[in-house]
């Protein structure tokens, strides 16, 4: 079993997916934290040093290698993963994954994003919660349709990193 977690920035990929791994008993992934071990930098560093083609190759790269892995686990992608090279069509033809998509309205991406923002690079320079909130407008428009793609949907507005894991939960079986 390879539970994948797609969504947003801040969409809680990262605490839902350590959640989750905790409640099914298998190991949790985070494909930005493979990334960063292997490059010996944050995610930051690399966007600033390599730029984001390197980082959108590595990436690839790094999702392919944790795809062929055998074992059970729980891998929580980076905001942008399904959306680039073929990156989402190897998530559906790989076996036994099931891909969640964890949806999140604009708003309450704002208000997340606004405070952590400084970690993204994508994001770190826009001034202001209404420049913000415009740009993930924008961003969510084309991300949706790789987004969609995934077997399950889980929308998290007002829900508790619990009450999200509960509904993947209760949506697996
Ligand atoms: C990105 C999302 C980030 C990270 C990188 C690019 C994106 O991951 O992979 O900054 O393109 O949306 P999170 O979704 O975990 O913030």
């Amino acid at each position: 079993m390879k539970i994948i977690l797609i969504g947003y920035m801040g969409s809680g990929k990262s605490s839902v997916g350590k959640a989750l791994a905790t409640h099914l008993s298998v190991k949790f992934l985070d494909l930005d934290a493979k990334i960063c071990a292997e490059e010996n930098k944050t995610i930051p560093e690399i966007f600033s040093t390599n730029g984001e083609i390197y980082f959108r190759r590595k990436e690839a790269e790094v999702l392919k290698k944790l795809l062929e892995r055998e074992e059970s686990y729980v891998l929580s992608l980076g905001g942008g993963t399904p959306c680039y090279g073929k990156n989402m069509q190897l998530i559906k033809n790989t076996a036994s994954v099931t891909s969640i998509y964890l949806k999140t309205g604009l708003l309450q991406l704002k208000e997340r994003l606004i405070v952590e923002k400084d970690s993204r690079p994508l994001i770190q320079d826009l001034k202001t919660p209404e420049v913000l909130e415009d740009y993930i407008r924008k961003h969510l428009f084309e991300r949706t349709f790789y987004y969609n793609q995934s077997d399950l949907t889980v929308l998290t507005d007002s829900k508790s990193v619990e009450e999200v894991v509960h509904t993947v939960v209760e949506s697996l079986d």
